[in-house]
């Protein structure tokens, strides 16, 4: 089994990741660890905790991490998820309390363990990265228990919160900057499922109204009944839960290696992703700005049928 822990701001998507990941017999989930985003950091925790409950797996340590992000104020976004972040949905929340740890602490004690018995982490943050930055300046030690970092965030084409920016890195572009720039030094794989593929892999309505029998697929079909309805679509697409998809079957995402930096300035243009896409095989010391960028393998395409399949199977 692989061990994962997910950072999210639970979020219809994220839903649909935490769903798949507590599900999948591949999947080892050790910790998840909330964030404010989409919704407040309660709110966050609640909806983790009610998805975790509907799954099946109260046993998931859950950490509150970051209410705010490094430098701004978190902008919510009710008009995506609802102004509960799940949708508003008449589902039963849970009443259950996180991890006593602050989810840095909860983050830390897993990595460390993972370095220590040598099941090394793969990280897949679906939210802004206020915890992670946090992190990996507080513990960089840390470090040695990552396998991998597969974040959703960012794009190399058009942004959603802005024409330039994805809403994640948007919403704490110094914590992207700073997770990115330290992942690239300690030689940590980078994976960015960002929003070139982020909408494609997709749900049909007549698929997510087969689904029930249990409390996950009865909540499975309820998020993606809710996304449609906000989407004005008939079907939806699973979002952050792509991401999960990735590290269980990497084989369906086609990726690039790009250096990727995200930008902290710019009127119009703070929190964008800057995917260099020039033929950049060449001296990268010759770098304009400095000090290497990391280099991240940039997700390009997906092959969205499998992974709809894949989640369909899960969930269920
Ligand atoms: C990302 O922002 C949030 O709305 C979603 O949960 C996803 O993580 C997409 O830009
Ligand atoms: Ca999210």
């Amino acid at each position: 089994m692989r061990p994962v822990i997910l950072d999210v701001d639970t979020g219809l998507d994220d839903a649909c990741a935490l769903l798949l990941a507590a599900r999948h017999p591949e999947l080892d989930l050790k910790a998840v660890t909330c964030v404010g985003g989409n919704v407040g950091l309660d709110q966050v925790v609640v909806n983790t905790l009610t998805v975790l409950d509907a799954a099946g797996r109260p046993d998931v340590p859950v950490g509150r991490g970051a209410a705010l992000p490094l430098l701004q104020p978190v902008r919510t976004a009710p008009h995506v998820h609802g102004a509960d972040g799940l949708g508003d949905l008449d589902w039963p929340r849970s009443v259950r309390t996180p991890d006593a740890r602050h989810a840095v602490e909860l983050l830390r004690d897993a990595l460390l363990e993972g370095a220590r018995t040598g099941e090394l982490v793969t990280l897949i943050p679906l939210a802004p990265m206020t915890n992670i930055a946090l992190l990996l300046r507080t513990y960089p030690e840390a470090a040695a228990g990552l396998r991998e970092i597969v974040f959703m965030g960012g794009a190399a084409g058009i942004g959603n919160a802005t024409a330039s920016a994805e809403f994640n890195i948007w919403t704490d572009p110094e914590a992207a900057a700073i997770t990115l720039a330290a992942a690239g030094e300690l030689g940590i794989p980078l994976t960015m499922y960002g929003l070139d593929v982020f909408y494609d892999v997709v749900i049909a309505l007549d698929e997510a109204k087969a689904l029930g029998g249990s409390q996950s697929a009865e909540l499975a079909r309820r998020l993606i009944e809710k996304r449609s309805e906000l989407y004005k679509s008939d079907g939806a697409s699973i979002g952050d839960g792509g991401a999960v998809c990735a590290v269980i079957d990497p084989e369906g995402l086609t990726t690039q290696a790009f250096p990727v930096r995200v930008e902290l300035s710019g009127s119009w243009s703070r929190g964008r992703t800057v995917v260099d896409t020039r033929d950049w095989s060449g001296d990268l010391t010759i770098d304009p700005f400095g000090a290497a960028p990391p280099v991240v393998q940039v997700a390009t395409a997906v092959d969205g049928r499998r992974y709809a399949d894949l989640w369909l199977a899960t969930v269920r």
